[in-house]
């Protein structure tokens, strides 16, 4: 249950909709002990599940993650797209790297999830062949750039998932401490681009921090 000051929903209600999961998969709870050891900033479990009905439902070939961190949101997006699915996925971190392809080979999924080490906006610049869904889970204040190098290079009908977009709420609000000022703003920046933009259909959902779904038009 997200117990963070963040959590949109109250307490009871994320417990009752916590009651309601089915038994949860070893390996992702293996990783979500990890991350609450280390304070690893995975997606959020009801994040994941809304990732993975997505990902069974599309059936997306090429799917693009912005942060891997330990690879949680890869292995749950390969397992539930089906094994014609590939995962291309950025990191900075070396070591969060080489943790992320430790879970990666015990999931056995080395072969449909390429973690690479670089920064998200110049790896994105590189990447060829249209995706078919993009997660966008990494530097708030870059999630505008993201989506201007995403759309054009994303399939028609592609996806676009992107996490954190209400930011523990901060965008709807009109008094911002200093240090979320700049995440705050670009998210804000970010959010309106996505449903206003003229190639996509898009909603925001209040699902864990906020996470914005859209699809590519035409
Ligand atoms: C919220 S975590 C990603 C969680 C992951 N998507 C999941 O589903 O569990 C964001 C990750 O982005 C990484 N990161 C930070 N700056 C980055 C950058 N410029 N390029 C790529 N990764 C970056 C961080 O090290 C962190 O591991």
């Amino acid at each position: 249950m997200k117990a963070a000051a963040d959590a949109i929903l109250r307490p009871e209600q994320a417990a009752y909709l916590e009651a309601l999961e089915p038994p949860r998969d070893a390996l992702l709870v293996k990783m979500e002990a990890r991350a609450a050891e280390r304070g690893y900033p995975v997606s959020d479990p009801e994040v994941a599940s809304f990732l993975a009905v997505t990902a069974q439902a599309r059936r997306p070939r090429f799917i693009v993650e912005l942060g891997t961190n330990i690879g949680y949101g890869a292995i749950v997006l390969a397992r539930a797209a089906g094994p014609a699915a590939r995962v291309l996925s950025f990191e900075l971190s070396h070591e969060i790297c080489e943790t992320a392809r430790e879970f990666i080979a015990e999931a056995g999924l080395e072969d449909r999830i390429t973690v690479l080490q670089g920064a998200a906006l110049q790896e994105l610049e590189k990447v060829e062949g249209l995706i078919d869904l993009a997660y966008i889970d990494c530097v708030k204040e870059e999630y505008p750039r993201y989506l201007e190098l995403l759309v054009p290079r994303l399939a028609p009908d592609g996806v676009i998932v992107a996490d954190n977009v209400l930011w523990g709420g901060h965008v709807a609000r009109s008094s911002v401490p200093d240090t979320q000022r700049a995440p705050t703003e670009a998210l804000r920046a970010f959010n309106l681009a996505l449903v206003q933009h003229p190639s996509l259909r898009a909603v925001i959902l209040p699902l864990g921090d906020g996470v914005a779904y859209a699809v590519k038009q035409g």
